[in-house]
């Protein structure tokens, strides 16, 4: 009697545990709040009504741009290339400062393949795995301000581009830097370092930029608050004002 009542205990479990199954399924999920959120995603698709654009994440209203991102006005095409070579030109000035920023952004991004020296001869160049990088004095080619930062905005042919890994302000600090390459490869003199007046923007002819870098300063604050690094985000911010203060002092 007893191992009968086994029996069919034993039957009636397994029963159970194959009835519900499907083949094309998960069948058991543990947790299953851990897979399938209660709460609606950010962007999936959800046909409800309840979102206009049919997700939860809303498209950034027309006409407006991210905090410190500025529209790049040129096209990538040949025309933009030509016209921005021909009328854009660096908007921060030249200072030892910026000039410094520019050579260790330019270390780390570009140097691999145009080298120290700025004359196409990058570890990539003599490993044969790039070709065709040119010497920024290439006559045929006269890089411009304007020209230099197309490239780094679009990338060129095998060239990639840097949109993305850095930012306006950084491109056009490499900007300098690529400007001052070009200048030693030709054995011309060095350019006269600017004056700033970071006590009065307006004074500058290029006043933007700054406006820019305080916004560069607010975002780094902004996202290191969220990582709780308060300190260190304090001394970033008046360490650079210092830096601005210092540099024109000197000039
Ligand atoms: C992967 C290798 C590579 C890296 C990294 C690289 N470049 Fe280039 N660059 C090239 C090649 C190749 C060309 C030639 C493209 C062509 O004309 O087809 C080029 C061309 C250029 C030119 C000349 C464009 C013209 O107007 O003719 C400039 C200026 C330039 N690069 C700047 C930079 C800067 C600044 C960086 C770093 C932000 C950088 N490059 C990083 C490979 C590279």
């Amino acid at each position: 009697m007893k191992s009968l009542f086994r029996i069919i205990t034993l039957i009636a479990v397994s029963l159970i545990a194959v009835s519900c199954f499907q083949e094309n399924d998960r069948n058991y999920q543990y947790f299953p709040n851990m897979y399938k959120s209660a709460s609606y995603e950010t962007y999936l698709e959800y046909n409800t009504g309840v979102f206009e654009n049919g997700q939860e994440a809303k498209l950034p209203v027309e006409g407006t741009i991210p905090r410190g991102w500025m529209p790049y006005e040129y096209e990538a095409s040949n025309e933009g290339y030509e016209n921005a070579k021909a009328n854009l030109e660096n908007p921060l000035p030249y200072t030892e400062d910026n000039l410094n920023k520019g050579k260790e952004l330019y270390t780390i991004y570009c140097a691999i393949c145009h080298g120290d020296k700025g004359d196409g001869k990058g570890t990539l160049a003599q490993r044969e795995k790039i070709l065709g990088i040119p010497a920024y004095n290439d006559a045929g080619r006269a890089i411009t301000e304007g020209s230099v930062y197309h490239v780094m905005f679009y990338g060129l042919n095998t060239m990639g581009s840097y949109a993305s890994q850095t930012n306006e302000f950084e491109r056009w600090q490499i900007d300098h830097y690529v400007m001052d390459l070009k200048r030693q490869l030709n054995g011309e003199p060095k350019r006269e370092f600017e004056k700033v007046d970071m006590e009065n923007p307006s004074s500058m002819k290029k006043g933007i930029v700054l406006r820019d870098i305080e916004v560069e300063n607010h975002n780094a604050q902004d996202s290191l608050h969220t990582n709780g690094a308060e300190n260190s985000t304090m001394e970033m911010h008046s360490e650079s004002e210092m830096k601005t203060e210092e540099t024109s002092k000197k000039n």
